[in-house]
């Protein structure tokens, strides 16, 4: 029986993080290894860079479940959206190519639901009951919906509409940085994603992800919302500790399966 650590694997725009995680501890085994996105990131270039992190780690044995982030829509191991992304993406079984390649259990799953169950675990939202929403502020916006503890996949509410457009190109944290905002700026367009999404949804609590939450103190603060809305604790490691989670219990209800399709 092997002791190895399930793998979570997070697929970015500029770079593919990966590292064994200690399911007890919700914390990385070993150092992440972080390698550079492929100026052309197609499904067989990016399947080239989690090989190669795969291999990396000896932690990794021959029945580890790996978990792995795309950012996008995935739907029982396929692909449907792309938007910031090579549009190769669209279609692509990324989970069976990828268990072809590998030779593991995989399971692929969107960055922000992966991201939403590790600060569920063992972050920002561990313990909280009742409707919760993560949002992800980076070069999109991504969001994890859980209902008592429960994911409701591929949310995608960082496109909802609003003003007529899609909310994300003007209030993800990529906008602010394009448009060169002050956070008080950037906090006004956010006020009006928040109250527009809680007015949909009336969750019981939004947890704030992404690389500037570690700002958070620059704008929270500044939006007048009726929902408590509080920062990740986990960053950058959500998404790895998640995907290893999700890959983890996947693995276990597939073996279930087996057991009981041969009983
Ligand atoms: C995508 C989401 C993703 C988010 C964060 C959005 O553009 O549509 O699937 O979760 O970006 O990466």
């Amino acid at each position: 029986m092997s002791t190895g650590h399930p793998l979570g694997i997070d697929v970015g725009g500029s770079g593919i993080k990966g590292a064994p995680v200690d399911l007890d501890a919700g914390a990385f085994a070993q150092k992440r290894l972080r390698i550079e996105t492929p100026a052309v990131s197609t499904p067989e270039a990016v399947c080239d860079v989690i090989a190669q992190i795969v291999d990396h780690f000896d932690e990794v044995r021959s029945d580890s479940p790996i978990g792995v982030t795309i950012p996008g829509v995935v739907q029982h191991g396929v692909v449907k959206t792309a938007a910031n992304i090579d549009k190769s993406w669209i279609g692509c079984d990324i989970e069976k190519l990828l268990e072809d390649r590998l030779q593991h259990d995989v399971v692929v799953v969107n960055d922000a639901d992966a991201a939403g169950v590790g600060e569920l675990n063992y972050g920002a939202a561990a313990g909280h009951e009742g409707l919760v929403i993560l949002t992800t502020l980076g070069t999109g916006i991504g969001t994890a919906i859980f209902n008592e503890g429960v994911l409701v996949p591929n949310s995608e509410l960082g496109h909802i509409e609003i003003d007529g457009s899609d909310a994300e190109p003007r209030t993800a944290s990529s906008a602010k940085t394009r448009e060169d905002l002050s956070y008080p700026e950037w906090a006004e367009r956010l006020q009006k994603y928040y109250r527009a999404l809680e007015d949909l949804m009336w969750p019981d609590l939004f947890v704030v992800g992404g690389g500037i939450s570690k700002d958070s103190d620059q704008f929270l603060p500044l939006l007048d919302i009726r929902t408590p809305i509080i920062p990740a604790q986990l960053r950058n490691k959500a998404g790895i500790i998640g995907a290893a989670v999700l890959a983890t219990s996947a693995q276990t209800r597939r073996k279930q399966l087996r057991g009981h399709v041969t009983a």
